[in-house]
């Protein structure tokens, strides 16, 4: 039977689904209600974008959270969070071949041409691929120590984001800076906190 701290969790995890669901709600609310301005297919590839970024962001947010609070609760949230990341990459990736590219995907090769950010951001996207097919309990126990290796591929695919967003940016820079800052700060974390843990072992040792 469930105990009053196993009812406070599976609440907790609801609600933090709840939210991961509310961009694409909220989108969808505005599609029904035709309410994507003139150029709705580069609404939605910059929605969908913003949010794969975001979640991949808040997701590699959760190993230094877990750290600086001590607390293990954020690290429950580090695989929903990298499959909401993957879900909203595959969405952005749709609206790209589907109403972007309209169907006509032969084009893809002159877009890419013109283009060239694209490959990054397919870069990321087919990086976060095989974590996410990866990302059960059952793949964790098969690959074992394999599977860590596998899965600092998110390092990677959070470097291809940025450089595709900064990449693909014209004029005010500012809001791919913000996040390429986010990700060296997170980054940066991981450097420190595995350069402080090998001082210890060697002091230890
Ligand atoms: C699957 C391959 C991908 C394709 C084909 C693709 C394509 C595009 C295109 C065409 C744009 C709009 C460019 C413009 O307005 O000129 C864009 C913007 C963007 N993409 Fe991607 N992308 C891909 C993967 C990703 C991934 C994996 C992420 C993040 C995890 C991402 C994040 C973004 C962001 C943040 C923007 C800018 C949004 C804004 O302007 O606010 N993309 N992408």
């Amino acid at each position: 039977m469930a105990t009053g701290k196993g009812w406070t969790a599976a609440a907790v995890r609801v609600g933090a689904h709840a939210l991961c669901w509310i961009p694409a709600l909220l989108w969808l609310n505005r599609i029904r209600l035709g309410q994507l301005g003139a150029d709705p297919v580069a609404e939605l590839t910059h929605a969908s974008g913003d949010w794969a970024l975001r979640f991949l962001l808040l997701c590699l947010a959760m190993t230094p959270l877990r750290r600086v609070t001590g607390h293990t609760g954020p690290i429950r949230y580090r695989r929903m969070l990298g499959l909401y990341a993957f879900a909203y990459a595959s969405a952005h990736f749709a609206v790209y071949l589907v109403l972007d590219l309209g169907g006509y995907w032969p084009q893809i090769f002159e877009d890419l041409r013109k283009r060239p950010y694209i490959m990054v951001g397919f870069a990321a996207w087919l990086g976060m691929l095989p974590l996410a097919l990866t990302s059960t309990r059952a793949a964790m126990r098969a690959l074992g120590r394999r599977w860590g290796q596998l899965h600092r591929l998110v390092y990677v695919c959070g470097v291809c984001a940025v450089v595709h967003f900064w990449w693909l940016v014209k004029a005010d820079l500012r809001e791919p800076l913000l996040y390429a800052g986010i990700l060296l700060i997170l980054l940066g974390a991981r450097l420190v906190s595995r350069w402080t843990s090998g001082r210890k072992a060697s002091h230890a040792g």
